[in-house]
């Protein structure tokens, strides 16, 4: 009896640790048949021998799986940086609303690090609107620019035109405009060329390029330079005061760069992938790649029936599970659920009495569009029947990326 209960803690804390070679269980459970006959004996040899041969499989995989992770170094590093990609939350692979939630937390490292958009110069001169005559003429040429600059008209936040502007206007002779869009937020910092307006030619003056930024909440900044002569000086374009008022899920748009209006943002409508499967007898042995025939749901089609295999129709974040119930006396099983040829989670079970146990095991992963996804058994015996759906594999895609 004290030898069974110690037999039982050994195994235990070998289940415990996984797929750990266990021969003190195997000495403990042959000292404990010494009285049974041969062929018994025999039996618990070979089954013993089965559960190692198991173990020895999954090692080998490891192995194999780090090998190449190994060798494919290179490769190894573009997906750590997909991985950071990821994290950041794509910096130029999505629309601007998407990156809201996230930058809650980005704010405050930015400002840290002296992003523009945090740290410029008013420029409130209402001199410089686009419906602006003065009679006398401003030179921007006479300012020491330095830094950034954030234009307002009587302390409203407004934009440089993206268009010729007639000469005269913005309180100088030769209106500088930005020949060029204004950049998007995942743009970051770009170059523009300005432009100046005289005698009829849009771009008679073409002035030291200036950079933009884009910043959340509508608005720009601007890093002006010295115009290439006088009199010119930069342009706030009074159509664009509406754009300050813009809420945080609208962008200020225009057709003709004249009527700007706030229009919402269009959503990345998320493709839907969900399916959930199962088989519907016993699996006994090593099977390689489960065919989980009995689909309850498949949204997106992206799990195959006749093959076993999940392919990933986009790229983005997936959750995935896989369940079983295990029995047999003095069994190992192991599922692993295998992601582009990798094994990457195992269900394993192992039992000492006569007994089953149900074990589900899940996994979130990044996958790019294509990635094949499905579960193998790898030794030990799963029970279901046609109505238990206790052999399952199901999974959904949860974020979607571009
Ligand atoms: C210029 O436009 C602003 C805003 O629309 C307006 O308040 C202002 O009166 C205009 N100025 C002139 C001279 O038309
Ligand atoms: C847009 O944001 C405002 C608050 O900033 C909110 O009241 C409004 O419901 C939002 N609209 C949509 C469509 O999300």
């Amino acid at each position: 009896m004290v030898v069974f209960a110690l037999a039982v803690l050994v195994t235990l804390s070998s289940y415990a640790a996984g797929c750990s070679p266990g021969t003190n269980s195997t000495e403990l459970q042959l000292r404990r048949m010494e009285h049974q006959p041969v062929t018994a004996q025999l039996a618990a040899v070979f089954q013993e021998m089965e559960s190692l041969r198991c173990e020895q499989t999954t090692l080998q995989q490891q192995q194999n799986a780090l090998t190449q992770i190994h060798q494919m170094s290179p490769r190894w590093t573009t997906e750590r940086e997909v991985g950071t990609h990821v994290l950041t939350y794509g910096s130029h692979d999505h629309d601007d609303d998407e990156e809201e939630e996230e930058e809650e937390d980005e704010e405050k490292s930015l400002r840290r690090r002296g992003d523009p958009c945090f740290h410029y110069t008013v420029l409130d001169q209402a001199w410089r609107a686009t419906n602006t005559t003065s009679k006398f003429k401003m030179c921007d040429r006479n300012v020491k620019w330095k830094g950034w600059y954030r234009m307002y008209y009587k302390g409203q936040s407004l934009q440089m035109p993206e268009r010729c502007v007639p000469v005269n206007k913005c309180g100088t002779h030769s209106p500088l405009w930005l020949a060029g869009t204004h950049p998007r937020r995942r743009d970051g910092i770009v170059t523009r060329n300005v432009c100046g307006h005289w005698k009829k030619r849009c771009c008679a003056f073409r002035s030291t390029p200036i950079k933009v930024k884009k910043c959340r909440g509508n608005y720009y900044v601007y890093q002006f330079t010295q115009p290439s002569s006088c009199y010119l000086a930069y342009c706030a374009d009074v159509n664009t005061l509406v754009c300050g008022r813009c809420r945080r899920n609208q962008s200020c748009v225009s057709r003709d760069k004249i009527n700007w209006r706030c229009k919402r943002k269009k959503r990345l409508s998320s493709k839907k992938i969900h399916f959930f499967a199962s088989f519907p007898g016993n699996l006994m042995g090593k099977v390689n790649r489960i065919k989980y025939s009995k689909v309850l749901v498949n949204v997106g089609r992206a799990y195959n029936r006749r093959t076993g295999v999940f392919k990933a129709p986009v790229k983005g974040i997936y959750q995935f599970f896989f369940s079983t119930v295990a029995g047999r006396r003095g069994q190992k099983t192991d599922l692993w659920l295998v992601v582009n040829n990798y094994w990457v989670a195992v269900s394993h079970s192992h039992i000492s009495r006569p007994s089953t146990v149900s074990s589900l095991s899940t996994y979130m992963t990044f996958l790019r569009r294509g990635a094949i996804v499905y579960v193998t058994q790898n030794c030990g015996q799963s029970w279901a029947n046609a109505a238990s759906t206790t052999i399952t594999f199901g999974g959904s895609l949860l974020v979607q990326m571009r």
